[in-house]
């Protein structure tokens, strides 16, 4: 009997008849025409159903049907030295041995790979991986929502007031008197035929609506759009963002405002930021004050580099940042609403969106924030 040795002993052994219909009747058929080819397609069969993998598979084929050495070759060593009636006889069994194990070798190929392809497909238990594109908020809109938010955490409430503002409260009920010079530091947009009405260069005409509508005491900010006829450049448009903060109540004092603010500053900038006040004129205020931050490109040192020896490019080597403008509320203001200044103090500070983005996350350009390109839009 022909010995027909399992080649590799990881290999297994499978029945072929679900892949090749028909294999019992092979068998049957071999079995009449010669031992060495029944056994050679028995195993080789058996062995090809059960290859675990497209590697196996190629190995149990070279083992059985390969050109040199196989198990298929071996069996034709002989055959040319054989009897003509005899050498047809097992000439044709060889024949069918060959072409039905690369029969069996085949329809194992093709469920091999058709299994590895259905791994490769849809699971439908994983998350998708192509999301439809949703929106987002605008950075803007972003900042000035974390904002907004921690002033709730202060204790003040949003007011929204109006875009198209009449003059009366842009600049006269908040101590610009009419033909003062403080009124050209606001370039301002007028509506044509509408003697009076601006669109408002700043979010402090709310402060006189919200302390005409409401008694003191007052918490609130006022987050809005501003317009101011700017030369249009790299660092000014003509519209932009403020968020005014106004606080009135009795015995309000400079020290409320100082703390209120440097508690704003670290909330944004870290814990680690000094401020300064510096004295500056605004017509509503007085004192009136800007408050500057440690610059957090260079820590407050204006220099960088290992040894200091370059001059920090955004606070221009002062080690100082300019955040907002601030102060306590002028009494002129007061008396303009109805308040008494001799009852009442409050302080007052405002700051613009764009400039606490653009230092936050630096970005070099005001007007990115309008173009809405989403190559921008999408990194925030
Ligand atoms: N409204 C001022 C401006 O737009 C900013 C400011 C607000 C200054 C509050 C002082 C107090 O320039």
């Amino acid at each position: 009997m022909a010995e027909i040795p399992a080649i590799e002993p990881t290999w297994s052994e499978e029945d072929p008849e679900p892949l090749v219909p028909g294999h019992a009747q092979r068998l049957e058929e071999l079995k009449g025409l010669g031992e060495a080819e029944y056994f050679t397609y028995l195993k080789g069969s058996r062995y090809l159903a059960g290859a675990r993998d497209l590697r196996v598979l190629q190995e149990i084929h070279t083992a059985f049907l390969g050109r040199a050495n196989s198990h298929v070759a071996r069996m034709m060593i002989g055959l040319p030295r054989l009897p003509v009636e005899e050498r047809k006889i097992r000439g044709r069994a060889i024949n069918l041995v060959k072409k039905w194990l690369a029969e069996v070798h085949e329809a194992r190929r093709r469920a091999l790979e058709a299994a590895a392809e259905s791994s490769l497909a849809a699971d439908a238990t994983e998350p998708g991986q192509q999301r439809p594109w949703v929106g987002h908020r605008h950075v803007l809109a972003q900042v000035r929502d974390e904002l907004l938010d921690l002033f709730h955490g202060l204790g003040y409430s949003v007011y929204v007031s109006r875009e198209v503002e009449l003059d009366a409260y842009n600049f006269t009920r908040l101590n610009f008197p009419p033909d003062h010079p403080a009124r050209d530091a606001h370039d301002t947009y007028f509506v044509e035929g509408a003697d009076g009405v601006v669109l408002r260069t700043h979010t402090s005409p709310g402060w006189v609506r919200a302390m005409e509508e409401r008694k003191p005491p007052l918490r609130l900010v006022f987050p809005g759009r501003t317009f101011r006829a700017e030369q249009v450049d790299a660092s000014h448009m003509d519209q932009f963002h403020q968020i005014d903060g106004l606080y009135v109540a009795r015995n309000v004092s400079m020290a409320d405002l100082k703390s209120t603010l440097n508690t704003f500053a670290r909330a944004i900038y870290g814990g680690h930021t000094r401020t300064r006040l510096v004295p500056v004129f605004f017509p509503f205020v007085e004192p009136g004050c800007q408050m500057d931050v440690s610059c957090a490109i260079c820590n407050g040192t204006g220099r960088l580099g290992e040894s200091g020896e370059r001059r920090c490019p955004v606070c221009k080597g002062s080690g100082w940042s300019e955040l907002l403008g601030a102060g306590m509320v002028h009494p002129n203001v007061f008396r303009a609403v109805g308040y008494d200044p001799e009852e009442v103090t409050g302080f007052a500070f405002g700051m613009g969106l764009e400039r606490i983005a653009m230092a936050r996350y630096s970005i070099p350009e005001i007007r990115l924030f309008l173009e809405n390109d989403v190559r921008f839009l999408t990194q925030f």
